[in-house]
């Protein structure tokens, strides 16, 4: 479905992404492991291109998108593409209902009378209750803003849904419910599910295969039993959460 072919990402002097490449098939769960800064986020950015990339393609469904310059061409790829953002991202002057149809205002031309059988439906993928919609982002939990969150990017029905770190901050069982879900999402909706992730155990039960960046480039892609059996020090610190091998931590930026 998609395709990532020679990606390079500089932001000025810093080379992010080297030279990445990167199957991501159809109605599969891939997952990208790799440290803080090691440019998840930034490769994510790309694909739906809020951000330039700076050499390199990326081919969705066959089509190169980095070719694509039109802001009305980009939507239409935009709408196909669901982002959950690393920061969750809600807006707090609105309520929990507003929030999931806000969306649809923009990239849709659903109409408004239809609003509250979309919010209800979304909520409930998500296991939420439809009385939820009348409450504030302020009143809910972690959890529960990840999972309105999420409600917001299925109401735009999405045929890839992009989820930047969905389960950092939440407790293990929590992390554990909205890995479930991912797998639910996937099953029910057929979608296409590209998760970045520091949560081996989320990594590991989500995935159908899973890549590993490190200095800018993909270091190994595989399945999670690959990545369990792996000889390779680098992923293997990295799995184990060591601060020994390898894999030495920049603790100040450059
Ligand atoms: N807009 C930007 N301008 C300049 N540098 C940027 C920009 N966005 C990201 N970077 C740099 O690119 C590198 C990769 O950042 P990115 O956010 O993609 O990392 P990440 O793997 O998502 O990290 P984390 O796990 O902490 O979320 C970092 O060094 C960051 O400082
Ligand atoms: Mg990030």
């Amino acid at each position: 479905m998609i395709e990532i072919k020679n990606l390079k990402k500089d932001f000025g002097p810093k080379h992010v992404l080297k030279n990445v490449n990167l199957n991501i098939p159809k109605g599969e769960t891939t997952v990208i492991l790799g440290g803080s800064g090691s440019g998840k986020s930034t490769l994510i950015k790309c694909l739906i291109g809020l951000e330039e990339v700076t050499d390199g393609h990326i081919l969705v469904n066959g089509k190169d998108i980095t070719k694509i310059h039109s802001e009305m061409k980009l939507a239409a790829i935009r709408r196909r593409f669901g982002y959950l953002f690393q920061e969750g991202a809600l807006f707090d002057s609105m309520s929990v209902g507003e929030n999931v149809t806000f969306g649809l205002k923009y990239l849709t031309d659903v109409p408004e009378k239809d609003y509250p059988k979309i919010i209800k439906e979304k909520l409930a993928l998500v296991g939420l209750r439809e009385d939820v919609a009348q409450l504030n982002p302020s009143e809910l939990s972690g959890g529960m803003k990840k999972r309105v969150s999420l409600a917001r990017v299925l109401a735009i029905g999405p045929e890839v849904i992009l989820y930047d770190e969905p389960t950092t901050g939440l407790d293990p069982i929590m992390s554990d419910i909205i890995s479930d879900l991912i797998i639910d999402l996937k099953n029910k909706l057929g979608v296409t599910s590209v998760v970045i992730t520091h949560d081996m155990h989320s990594a590991f039960k989500i995935a159908d295969h899973i890549a590993f960046l490190y200095e800018g480039n993909i270091l190994l892609y595989g399945t999670a039993e690959d990545f369990k059996k792996t000889d390779n020090p680098y992923v293997k610190q990295f799995v184990n959460g060591s601060s020994h091998g390898p894999i030495q931590m920049k603790l100040m930026k450059e």
